[in-house]
């Protein structure tokens, strides 16, 4: 970048914004380059291929040094014969629970980032370890989702019932049209955490604008806007 160039900043968003109050464990989880704003974080367990493809590899061994309260897991999936275990990685294969077990049961928040099956498969082995959903944070790499410049007004149906609404574009999210029409649909969160507003799409498009894969045949209404005429369903 040279001297005088612009660059456009936008302010932080998203959901990784740990309590400022209490004291449950932080876990981060990061796949490859996903460890980047986890840097520095009490404990933190990340995944990648080897040595080659190691970003901050020496950032995060200084910050081990620095801060007797970082804690850095690293699991090579794809060593390569000049990584050296326990110098450049902790262990070979593919990043599990294992170094976290200790801290479950003190109910900590976990977070993830990498691509989307490495944070599905986290997210359910964390489940069957019997963290809560509401604990679990999570942020994929995908592309951001294809929503038209233009959408139109588009009727939004309840399956197996006479109830309808109409969406329009300054309504914002299915959720917040439901609402406004005087629809009351669950919902927990209104950011694509919790989950509680996931609807079935029986028939129609949506365009899922947390990012979401739209092809599951389901939606999260707080996150989702009609590209079609729709019917739902719980
Ligand atoms: S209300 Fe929580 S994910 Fe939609």
């Amino acid at each position: 970048m040279l001297f005088g160039e612009k660059v456009q900043i936008e302010s932080p968003k998203g959901i990784f914004t740990p309590p400022l109050h209490g004291c449950p464990p932080l876990i981060f989880f990061a796949a490859g380059i996903g460890i980047a704003p986890f840097i520095g974080s009490s404990r933190s367990a990340r995944g990648c291929r080897n040595g080659g493809e190691h970003a901050f590899a020496r950032r995060l061994r200084e910050l081990t040094d620095l801060l007797p309260e970082f804690e850095l897991v690293t699991a090579y999936s794809a060593p390569r014969a000049q990584d050296r275990p326990l110098d450049d990685y902790d262990y070979a294969g593919r990043l599990d629970l294992s170094p976290i077990g200790s801290l479950l049961p003190l109910s900590p928040l976990v977070y993830l980032r990498g691509l989307p099956d490495f944070t599905t498969s986290m997210t359910s082995r964390l489940l069957e370890r019997g963290v809560p959903r509401f604990d679990i944070f999570t942020e994929a790499f995908a592309p951001p989702p294809v929503v038209p410049r233009m959408l139109e007004a588009q009727t939004v149906r309840i399956f197996d019932s006479d109830t309808s609404f109409i969406w329009t574009p300054d309504l914002s999210t299915l959720l917040d049209a439901a609402l406004a029409a005087g629809l009351s649909l669950p919902s927990g969160c209104r950011v694509g955490k919790c989950e509680s507003c996931l609807m079935r799409v029986v028939d129609g498009n949506v365009a899922q604008l947390g990012g979401e894969d739209s092809a599951t045949g389901q939606c999260l209404t707080c996150q989702s806007v009609p590209l079609s005429k729709l019917t739902l369903a719980f």
